[in-house]
């Protein structure tokens, strides 16, 4: 695998160390961890480690340790658990699918924190330049769940171009009427896809699409693959993002959310996208415009979308990507934010967690490709050009 494309980096003798050498460290940390609840499902399957009532897998660990750990859900208002015992917590872990906004105002009060952590991949939901001044490293489970999150692109766009949603629920209708669905169904063979941000997760749908004899894939992403990467999976740069879409029958959005892809896919990029061309976002909701994708469904400029990522999470009952469809009653593949954490990706990503936070108490430098923020300054190059 190309190196920026894997999951993991290899060790290297400039990795940054996490927590000054001399510093007396290890007992009496207050970690907070704001997870999703799991409810029943939660205590019926050990594995979801994701959820607040398997808390990672981290508490035996972490109390023998002589930490303190603190699981909730409760992320929202000023009366939230997060609100309350971010204030004197040293480590915040939070996972994308059910984040702890760490905003600016957040973070202000946060006296005593040193470190965030991301059990999965995306940290959009901590505000980095805060984080940056405030000399708060940001780090993340990177790679963890880059595959699954691929798998679920590749299954999003077939399931728009088949229109496969729709067939099913004639089906559980009662209905059989073959005509109804297949007058919106297409192969993805020969169908040109385009990926905006063509980084570990791009990379992969692209690999995956290439049995499927798509006729082109291209890429817009301002760090370049390597030739010999570009070749093997039949990508061609475009450095025009408009020139890109307008090329494209399948757009896949796999880049960050940062200040420079917020509201990147709205009203007037879609203008230039090819009538009746599938987009599927499985990256950051506040990517795409809301409303300019909804209006582009229903016009008919889009044929669909799909994807697990909201602009808010949860996303409220009447958040118009949970019933929009286009004209023929289709186009809609919308799922909770869950691509990332299938059962295996939970693994990877809690056991990730474990190693992180093993490093910082003990002083050891972090897998560099972890370091989103780290002290004082961004070590990625994926949140944007600086
Ligand atoms: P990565 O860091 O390997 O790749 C991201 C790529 O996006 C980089 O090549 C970067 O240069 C590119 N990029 C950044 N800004 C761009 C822009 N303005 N235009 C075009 N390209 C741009 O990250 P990875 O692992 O591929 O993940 C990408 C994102 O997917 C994460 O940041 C996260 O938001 C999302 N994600 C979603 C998950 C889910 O469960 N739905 C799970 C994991 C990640």
């Amino acid at each position: 695998m190309f190196s920026r494309l894997a999951t993991r980096s290899v060790a290297t003798s400039s990795r940054t160390l996490t927590r000054p050498a001399t510093q007396s460290w290890n007992r009496g940390m207050k970690v907070l961890a704001i997870l999703y609840r799991g409810g029943d499902a939660a205590k019926q399957e050990p594995r979801l480690l994701g959820a607040v009532e398997n808390e990672l897998g981290l508490r035996q660990w972490l109390e023998s340790q002589g930490h303190e750990y603190i699981v909730s859900d409760s992320k929202e208002g000023p009366q939230s658990d997060l609100a309350k015992h971010i204030k004197d917590a040293e480590v915040v872990i939070t996972t994308p699918f059910h984040p702890g906004y760490l905003t600016r105002e957040l973070i202000d009060t946060a006296k005593n924190l040193k470190v965030c952590v991301t059990a999965g991949v995306g940290s959009d939901h901590v505000d980095l330049n805060a984080a940056v001044e405030r000399k708060i490293q940001v780090l993340e489970v990177t790679g963890s769940n880059v595959t699954s999150v691929a798998e679920h692109v590749v299954m999003s766009i077939l399931l728009l171009v088949r229109n496969f949603v729709p067939a099913h629920e004639m089906i559980e209708r009662g209905d059989w009427m073959v005509s109804e669905v297949a007058r919106n169904a297409y192969d993805l063979e020969g169908k040109v896809v385009g990926t905006i941000g063509a980084g570990r997760i791009g990379y992969r749908v692209l690999e995956r699409l290439m049995p499927f004899d798509t006729k082109e894939h291209l890429y817009y992403d301002y760090n370049g693959l390597p030739a010999e990467a570009e070749a093997k999976v039949r990508a061609r740069r475009v450095e025009d993002l408009k020139d890109m879409v307008s090329q494209c029958d399948i757009v896949t959005v796999n880049a960050p959310l940062h200040e420079g892809t917020r509201g990147l896919v709205n009203a007037d990029l879609l203008k230039h996208f090819k009538k009746g061309a599938w987009l599927v976002n499985t990256a950051r909701g506040a990517i795409c415009d809301k409303d300019a994708v909804a209006a582009a469904l229903k016009s008919g400029q889009l044929t669909g979308y799909a994807g697990d990522v909201w602009n808010v999470q949860p996303a409220p009952r009447d958040h118009v990507w949970r019933t929009m469809k286009n004209s023929l009653g289709g186009g809609n593949g919308m799922v909770p934010h869950y691509s990332g954490t299938t059962l295996d990706a939970q693994a990877r990503y809690a056991a990730g967690t474990r190693e992180i936070l093993e490093n910082y108490f003990t002083g050891k430098a972090q897998t560099p490709a972890n370091i989103i923020v780290g002290v004082g300054k961004y070590e990625t190059k994926a949140y944007g050009q600086r």
